[in-house]
């Protein structure tokens, strides 16, 4: 397998970037969803938020990687009829800007009092916005809308993945798994 992408393949860098994504992003769902139902006193009331925030800036360098990535190469050609191509191409698009909302709202969160987010390894990423009114509370709205959001589009993408390859019998799903193309 080529680690580039070409007109009709995914390379391995894209396929590696995908699944190491949609697995953080899931993990990142269900650790946020958890910790916010720790009281003060639950033994895992600091751990589970940090490893939370930690794994986030891992997502979020990642997603920067991979757009990055998608705009240095090709991309291969979507399989399908020109109106599911367009809902795709669409739902494809949304989901980097949901991702880059969801990311961007856990960071105003963290920083909202003006404290620097502590990272392991004691690394500090500065508070870029503060002093606004309420933006913890306004970012934490936006943060739990955009979750729900993406875990929908999940829900969806991961049907019509399903759809295309039992109902369609094409190679959207082999393609994005690195295996050969069906035979004609
Ligand atoms: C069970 C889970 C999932 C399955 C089965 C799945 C399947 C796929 C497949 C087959 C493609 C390739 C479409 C094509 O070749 O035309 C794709 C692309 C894509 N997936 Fe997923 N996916 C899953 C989870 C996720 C998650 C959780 C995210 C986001 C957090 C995501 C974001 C994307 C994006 C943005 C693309 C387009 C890639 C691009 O154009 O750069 N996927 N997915």
């Amino acid at each position: 397998m080529n680690w580039k992408n070409d007109a009709h393949a995914w390379g391995l860098v894209s396929i590696l970037l995908h699944w190491a994504m949609a697995v953080l992003a899931v993990g990142l769902f269900g650790l946020g969803k958890y910790m916010i139902t720790l009281d003060y006193y639950h033994p895992l009331y600091q751990r589970i938020p940090d490893l939370h925030r930690n794994l986030g800036v891992v997502f979020a360098l990642l997603l920067v990687l991979r757009l990055s990535w998608r705009w240095a190469g090709p991309l291969p050609e979507i399989i399908a009829s020109s109106r599911e191509r367009v809902l795709a191409l669409l739902m494809h698009r949304l989901f980097y800007v949901v991702m880059f909302g969801v990311v961007i709202s856990g960071y105003l969160i963290s920083t909202a009092d003006g404290r620097a987010l502590v990272l392991a390894g004691g690394i500090e990423l500065p508070a870029l916005v503060s002093g606004v009114d309420n933006l913890e509370d306004r970012a934490g709205e936006v943060h739990w809308f955009l979750t729900w959001m993406l875990a929908g589009m999940f829900a969806l993408h991961a049907a019509a993945a399903l759809k295309h390859h039992f109902i369609d019998k094409d190679d959207t799903l082999r393609r994005m798994l690195g295996m050969k193309r069906r035979e004609k």
